[in-house]
C-alpha cells in the first residue's frame, strides 16, 4: 500500500497526533503508529520541497532524484543528454511530484544561469541544490592532454561553482535552502592517473567549505560529500570496480545517505561526509 499521502499532511499535525498517540494508546497500536504512520509523516519532512539535481539523468544524481521525489520532493534535473532526462523525468512523475529538467553543460555559465532560472520558474522556487554532474577522465600526467585535463577541472569545479552561484540569490531570498556538493575521497588524496579528477575534487572540497563558510548564516546548509566508489557507469567503465551489488556501493546508498542528510532538523548542518563501501 502506498503511504505517499501521509507525508503529504503537515508536520504540526504529525505532532499533535504524536501527543495524542503518547496519552491514549496502548502500546501495540502505539507501536504500529510509529512504525508505519508517524515516520512518514514527522521524520519524512522535506515534502513539497523544490530540488534540482545536476547530472540527474543517470547515476548517483538519478538515484538521489528518485529518493527525493519519493519523499514528496518537485525534481527537477539536468545535463547533456536529454534522452536520460525525459526519461528520469517520466519516473520522478509516476511518483506523484512535479518534474522538470534543462538541457545544458556544466562548463558554461551561461548556459548553467540561464538553466537553472528557468527550472527555478517552473518549479516555483528552489529549496535543494544537488550539485552532482561530473566527469571523471582517468590517465597518466605524461600522457593525458592538457585539454582533457583543462575540461575535467571545469566540469568538476566551475560547474560546481557556476550551479551553486545560480541558485544562491533564490535561497538568500527565501531565507534558506541546502546545498549538497558531490567531490570524492580522489578529492582528500591524490594518487596515481586520476591528477585531473583528484585536483578538480580537491577544489571542490576547498570551494564547498568556503561556501558553507559564506552562507550559513544566510541559513543555507553547504554539506560537502566525499563518497567512495560507487557503482555507476563512471565508475565501472574507469575501471574502477566491478559493481558487484553483494559488495559495493550502490547508487541507492548514496541517495539514501543524502536523503537522510536533508531530512535533519535545520539546526544541524553536516558539514563534510564520507561513505565507504564495507568490504568490497
Ligand atoms: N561513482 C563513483 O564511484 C563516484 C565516487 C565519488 C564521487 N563521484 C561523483 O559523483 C558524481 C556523479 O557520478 P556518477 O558516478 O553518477 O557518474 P555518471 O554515471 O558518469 O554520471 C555523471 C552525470 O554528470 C552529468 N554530466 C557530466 N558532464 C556534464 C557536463 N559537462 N554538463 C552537464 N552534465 C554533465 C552526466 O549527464 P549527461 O551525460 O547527460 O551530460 C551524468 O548525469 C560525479 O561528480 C562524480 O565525480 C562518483
Amino acid at each position: 500500500m502506498s503511504l505517499l499521502w501521509l507525508k503529504k499532511i503537515p508536520s504540526e499535525l504529525g505532532f499533535a497526533i504524536k501527543i495524542l498517540l503518547n496519552l491514549h494508546f496502548p502500546g501495540p497500536v502505539k507501536m504500529f503508529f510509529r512504525k508505519f504512520v508517524l515516520r512518514n509523516i514527522i521524520i519524512m519532512n522535506i515534502n513539497g520541497k523544490n530540488a534540482i539535481v545536476t547530472g540527474g539523468g543517470r547515476g548517483l544524481g538519478k538515484a538521489v532524484a528518485l529518493a527525493l521525489a519519493n519523499e514528496g520532493v518537485h525534481v527537477a534535473v539536468t545535463g547533456r543528454n536529454e534522452e536520460n532526462l525525459k526519461n528520469t523525468v517520466e519516473e520522478i512523475k509516476a511518483l506523484g511530484v512535479n518534474a522538470a529538467y534543462a538541457v545544458f553543460s556544466m562548463d558554461n555559465e551561461s548556459e548553467v544561469k540561464t538553466g537553472i532560472e528557468s527550472l527555478v520558474k517552473q518549479l516555483g522556487s528552489v529549496d535543494i541544490l544537488i550539485n552532482n554532474a561530473g566527469i571523471g577522465d582517468f590517465g597518466s600526467i605524461e600522457e593525458m592532454p592538457s585539454e582533457t585535463w583543462e575540461q575535467v577541472i571545469k566540469t568538476n569545479l566551475f560547474g560546481v561553482y557556476y550551479a551553486a552561484k545560480a541558485v544562491h540569490p533564490f535561497m538568500k531570498a527565501n531565507g534558506q535552502g541546502d546545498i549538497v556538493n558531490v567531490a570524492s575521497t580522489a578529492g582528500l588524496k591524490g594518487g596515481p592517473n586520476m591528477s585531473a579528477y583528484a585536483a578538480s575534487k580537491a577544489a571542490v572540497v576547498s570551494l564547498s567549505q568556503s561556501m558553507m563558510a559564506e552562507w550559513r548564516k544566510q541559513n543555507i546548509r553547504v554539506i560537502t560529500l566525499t563518497p567512495s566508489t560507487i557503482a555507476s557507469d563512471m565508475s565501472i567503465q574507469g575501471g574502477l570496480t566491478d559493481g558487484n551489488p553483494d559488495t559495493v556501493l550502490q547508487p541507492e546508498d548514496f541517495a539514501e545517505w543524502v536523503r537522510d542528510i536533508l531530512k535533519m532538523n535545520r539546526r544541524a548542518l553536516i558539514a563534510n561526509g564520507s561513505i565507504f563501501s564495507t568490504n568490497p
